[in-house]
């Protein structure tokens, strides 16, 4: 059912002239915390791919390690995946939710100086990331390596800022909350759980400690935090973005406002038991691993919900999609969230997963999610801020749209070689001749057939940071005066 309903207040759609009125009213907004998780999100962002594309080119020429302790593979995949997860996504999470709230609920910030003292603490968190990965500091638990000192730090900063939102809904003007403020909501609560309880330590050096749980207890409680923080960081706030950005950038209201509540309650609901599917054909209990395959198959159904919700919302503005290169980030970041999902319901089921676990098939479906869904719908969401924010207009349209097929090519290029790649060492694996014995016994003759796909997936990896790389230029550029190329008004501040 259609139902309109404008994303900015609330409320019912109204008319433009009707609500003009509206930004008379309007609470000195804080901008400059949102700038500063956006320049964050940006930096941290371009050292992670460009960590991320130094991993890809060791994998092809392993030289490349340069037998250094610090620029060995083992210490920068995860180097990249915590500046990818925490340091570019959750920057754009923060920017996200600090400048839409104060929109949303018409209201200024709880409390500007607790904004910055998050925004300081965090950046220091992840330069102390940085630092003691490299230097070899783990905890060896995927996504959560960190050492109990940054662990506290990042417990403090998150509750000052769970204060911050939590005060900003108090001193809200409007009644109504939208959509987007419940999938940030769900994230600011389940975040410091899921955090908190996996990484329960008992320190025994500065940089070193032991977790309280063990065997396949830990495994369970490592991936149902892994899990969920694939839920909880790169899913749910992003759909805030979806359900907040997209519609304002596009000024028509969400195809429909009840989908987009029974989808943020039936995902929150099924996405929590999933975890297991990470563990199958482990000692994990049987029952366990049916019920995570399970609730994974379950979740197709609201992660569909969303996705049609996003492209029915589209339809209201299709004459946009050949011109405006942020629609165009919106329906590839919309179209990939629905092939990852897709994609990982089956996963879940035991006979595919016994042959994309352990292989570049996984790692494909990591990156269709991670920079086809949570990469484009970042960049469409700092397009449509940055000459807000700053109050210039785009530097150049065209170099936007470079950005796009730049990213739309690379993001293509690595998923279907990692696919590729991924299928056939999972076949090698299991191939068997006709004595009954392995027919390729040694790692290294399968990764030599893997090789061009992954020397592919590197030059995927390249053409999407170059996207990345043309897209800070034209952001300098903006910021210092705007272009004489930007055919667009310039926008009115939000
Ligand atoms: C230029 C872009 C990127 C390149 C070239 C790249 C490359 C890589 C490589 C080579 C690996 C290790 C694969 C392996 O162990 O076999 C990896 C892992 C990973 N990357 Fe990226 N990456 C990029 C962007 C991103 C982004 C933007 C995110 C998240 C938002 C991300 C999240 C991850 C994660 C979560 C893993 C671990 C996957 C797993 O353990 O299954 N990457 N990446
Ligand atoms: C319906 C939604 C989804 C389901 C049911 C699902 C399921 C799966 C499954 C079965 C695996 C392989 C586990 C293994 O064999 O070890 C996996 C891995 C992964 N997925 Fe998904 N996926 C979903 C959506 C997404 C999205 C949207 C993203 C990213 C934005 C994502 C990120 C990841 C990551 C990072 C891993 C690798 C974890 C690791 O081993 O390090 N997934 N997922």
């Amino acid at each position: 059912m259609r139902v309109h309903y404008d994303t900015n207040h609330g409320k019912f759609w109204k008319p433009r002239s009707e609500s003009a009125t509206m930004s008379e009213k309007q609470p000195t907004y804080n901008e400059t915390v949102v700038k500063g998780f956006m320049i964050s999100a940006i930096v941290w962002g371009a050292t992670a791919m460009t960590v991320g594309l130094l991993a890809a080119l060791q994998l092809v020429f392993p030289a490349l390690n340069l037998d250094l302790p610090y620029t060995s593979f083992g210490r920068i995949r995860p180097l990249h995946t915590n500046a990818a997860i925490f340091g570019f996504a959750l920057s754009i999470v923060f920017a996200a939710v600090y400048h839409s709230i104060q929109r949303l609920l018409r209201t200024r910030l709880f409390s500007n100086a607790l904004a910055m003292i998050h925004l300081v603490l965090y950046n220091l968190t992840i330069v102390g990331a940085a630092v003691t990965l490299v230097l070899g500091y783990s905890q060896s638990k995927e996504y959560a390596e960190l050492e109990w000192p940054l662990d506290l730090l990042i417990a403090f900063w998150w509750v000052i800022f769970m204060i911050n939102f939590f005060g900003t809904i108090a001193i809200r003007k409007e009644k109504q909350m939208y959509v987007a403020i419940w999938f940030y909501m769900a994230s600011v609560i389940t975040i410091p759980i899921l955090f908190i309880v996996n990484n329960l330590a008992i320190p025994v050096e500065l940089f070193k400690s032991y977790s309280v749980f063990s065997g396949v207890f830990d495994a369970n409680v490592q991936w149902w935090y892994g899990h969920n923080a694939v839920a909880f960081v790169l899913t749910t706030p992003f759909l805030g973005i979806m359900y907040y950005y997209f519609p304002k950038h596009i000024n028509q209201p969400i195809y429909s406002h009840r989908l987009s509540i029974v989808h943020f309650w039936s995902l929150i609901f099924i996405y929590i038991w999933a975890g297991p599917h990470h563990l199958l054909y482990s000692p994990l209990p049987d029952w366990a691993q049916s019920l995570g395959t399970a609730f994974s198959i379950m979740l197709i159904l609201p992660s569909w919900g969303g996705m049609l919700n996003g492209f029915l919302t589209l339809t209201q503005a299709k004459e946009r999609i050949q011109t405006d290169a942020i629609v165009k980030f919106f329906l590839v970041g919309i179209t990939f969230y629905g092939m990852s999902t897709f994609e990982g319901p089956m996963m879940s089921i035991k006979t595919i997963n016994s042959l994309s676990h352990f292989n570049d098939w996984t790692i494909g479906h990591v990156h269709s999610g991670a920079l086809g869904w949570v990469g484009f719908m970042s960049f469409a969401m700092l397009y449509y801020l940055v000459p807000r924010i700053w109050k210039k207009k785009l530097y150049s349209e065209r170099l936007a749209n470079t950005h796009f097929w730049l990213g739309t090519l690379g993001i293509l290029l690595y998923v279907i070689s990692m696919w590729i790649s991924g299928v056939t060492e999972g076949a090698m694996w299991r191939a068997i001749d006709e004595n009954g014995q392995l027919a390729y016994p040694h790692w290294i003759s399968i990764t030599e057939v893997l090789w061009p796909f992954r020397g592919f997936r590197a030059l995927g990896g390249a053409l999407y940071l170059s996207g990345v790389i043309i897209m800070i230029y034209n952001f300098i550029k903006t910021v210092r005066g705007g272009g004489a190329e930007a055919s667009a008004p310039v926008p009115q501040a939000a």
